[in-house]
């Protein structure tokens, strides 16, 4: 049994990777940071704890004994923020983080990145070999720009100064306690038809409960310095909406928005969450990324970490059951 400390336990990813570890036994430190989403983690047998990244020494409480720290909590840039300070603050955020877990000494860190962070490759789907060199393209999204610039002083760390860690790259992960509801967006949106068109590209989905045992798997078996994607299934978006409309009973979207009207689309929208100080429910660097659109091969993670593949249509309905119990839809 192991002591594992959970940043961002409050979060989609964080709170299924906590429920993973507590099925295998595992003492489990729940960090959070805003109280109002503490619910997602009700009835669990588990100590919470409230940290504060910012301060210099925040996280000393919370990683006192730990043998495993699962880091969920990377920084998400806002769409609206500038590139350069964007990826200034997520490599601060994580110098920051890493030399605190330094200093605590643990035998593993399990540093949750993204999917976006792999190149797409024309003629087959992308695999853990793709990865995005330094500096990444100009014409990335923003969120592949910063993900990137975290994951090399995450690798930088762990060549100069022995951090014993794995990186884990989730696809769009769906299912329940997605509180946030950052990647539910797009099955509350086609759940609630309030997008009646799709794009026409592909990506790849997995379910989150799925993703949380591969963290754990990672951290019993994973292989230091090494990443590993956590995918299952590639799909186009028309596909993926018609499956949601009929879990929720509703329409499927009829049309395919081309390029150009979806970028003008996610120009409205953004300006419409800025006034409104919402999300934005069609953000450009969705449209961007889907413009190219990534199918994965996760091959590695179903080898060495025996990743579980639970069906999309599962993910679906479990996400769409949570979303209504507690009044998303
Ligand atoms: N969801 C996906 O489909 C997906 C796919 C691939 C990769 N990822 C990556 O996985 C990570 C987790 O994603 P997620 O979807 O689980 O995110 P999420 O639902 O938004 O949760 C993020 C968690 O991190 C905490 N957090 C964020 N900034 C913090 C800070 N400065 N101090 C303390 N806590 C902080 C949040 O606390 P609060 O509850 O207070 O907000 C929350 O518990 C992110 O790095 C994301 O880029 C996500």
């Amino acid at each position: 049994m192991a002591h594992a400390l959970v940043l961002g336990a409050t979060g989609h990813i964080g709170a299924h990777v906590v429920r993973a570890l507590l099925a295998e036994g595992h003492e489990v430190r729940a960090a959070y940071r805003r109280e109002r989403y503490l619910s997602v983690l009700e009835g669990l047998s588990l100590e919470r704890l409230r940290v504060d990244f910012e301060a210099p020494d925040g996280l000393r409480a919370a990683l006192e004994g730990c043998d495993w720290v699962f880091h969920a909590a990377g920084y998400y840039p806002p769409c609206t923020e500038r590139r350069e300070r964007a990826i200034a603050l997520g490599v601060e955020s994580t110098r920051r983080l890493l030399s605190q877990i330094r200093r605590a000494n643990p035998q593993r860190l399990l540093f949750t990145s993204s999917a976006a962070t792999i190149r797409r490759v024309e003629s087959r789907p992308s695999t853990e070999e793709d990865a995005q060199p330094w500096p990444s393209n100009e014409g990335q999204p923003l969120y592949t720009t910063v993900k990137v610039a975290m994951e090399r002083e995450v690798l930088r760390a762990h060549r100069e100064e022995g951090l014993p860690v794995v990186i884990l790259n989730p696809s769009v992960c769906l299912g329940e306690y997605d509180a946030h509801a950052f990647s539910g967006r797009a099955i509350l949106a086609f759940a609630k038809h309030r997008l009646p068109f799709y794009l026409g590209h592909g990506f790849n989905a997995v379910y989150t409960g799925d993703v949380g045992v591969g963290h754990v798997r990672a951290a019993q078996q994973g292989r230091l310095g090494e990443r590993y994607l956590l995918t299952c299934r590639n799909i186009q978006v028309k596909a993926f909406a018609e499956l949601v409309a009929r879990a929720a009973g509703v329409p499927p979207p009829r049309w395919q928005l081309p390029d150009a009207a979806a970028s003008l689309a996610a120009g409205v929208s953004e300006v419409v969450a800025w006034v409104t100080r919402r999300p934005p429910l069609l953000p450009r660097q969705v449209v961007h990324t889907a413009r190219r659109g990534q199918y994965l091969d996760g091959g590695k993670a179903l080898r060495e970490l025996s990743l579980p593949q639970t069906p999309l249509e599962e993910a679906i309905a479990r996400a769409l059951a949570w979303f209504r119990q507690h009044h998303y839809l």
